[in-house]
């Protein structure tokens, strides 16, 4: 599966997110990570709706929109229409997680599933023929700039098993303390889908942007 970086703009300067969205794009980041965190699913609140469709209008990478929220079929059709690209939920979110990802794939937009560190790989076994994209969390949800769970390695090397065992083709996504030092074990594991939120905006974000490609290839 072709590797993509995903810088996650919960670490960018929101009074410059403009500059900083053509900053990530020119350095070649692939993809934009969108956090929405409803202070419930997870403790802490970010942003939502009105900022996607106004980031929306300034970039043409793939948006890849990442619920923290509580029942998200809520808003899914929301996010579709407010230019999402990817609608990632967290199986530990929704009531029904099949119908949840029928929806988002209703509204024409891709289907991922997310798992927090503690819940196992199998909790997710029956919808990997629905999905897209997995997002197996490398650290508890919530806030930026945390350590990477050395376990979660094992549950990145699981899923990639089970994906080639059953020949699946689809993106594993990785969330969560990604930085130079870590990155080569989650790609090594199987991880194609880099997100990267302080290893990218803290410093200088081009020259993070390039590292970590450079990491990719
Ligand atoms: C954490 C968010 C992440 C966060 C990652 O709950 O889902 O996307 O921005 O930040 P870093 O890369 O700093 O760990
Ligand atoms: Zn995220």
């Amino acid at each position: 599966m072709e590797r993509c970086l995903a810088p996650s703009i919960l670490s960018a300067d929101f009074g410059i997110l403009k500059e900083q969205l053509g900053l990530i794009d020119e350095a070649g980041a692939q993809y934009v990570h969108f956090d929405v965190m409803d202070g419930m699913f997870v403790p802490s609140i970010s942003f939502g709706l009105p900022v996607l469709k106004s980031i929306r209008k300034d970039t043409d990478r793939l948006i890849d929109v990442h619920l923290m929220i509580v029942d998200p079929e809520r808003y899914v059709k929301e996010f579709a229409e407010a230019g999402a690209d990817i609608i990632t939920v967290h199986a530990e979110a929704c009531k029904h997680l099949d119908a949840t990802i029928d929806l988002i794939k209703s509204c024409g937009v891709m289907a991922g599933v997310a798992i927090n560190p503690a819940t196992p790989v199998s909790n997710i076994i029956h919808v990997l023929e629905k999905v897209d994209m997995v997002l197996i969390m490398t650290v508890n949800p919530g806030f930026g700039g945390q350590s990477l769970i050395p376990y979660t390695i094992d549950k990145i090397r699981e899923l990639s098993l089970i994906c080639r065992e059953k020949k699946l083709k689809l993106d594993i996504e990785v969330d969560g303390g990604i930085n130079k030092n870590t990155i080569d074990d989650v790609l090594e594991a199987g991880a194609n889908i880099i997100v990267a939120g302080s290893a990218v905006f803290n410093g200088d974000i081009q020259n993070n942007v390039k590292n970590l490609l450079e990491k990719m290839r």
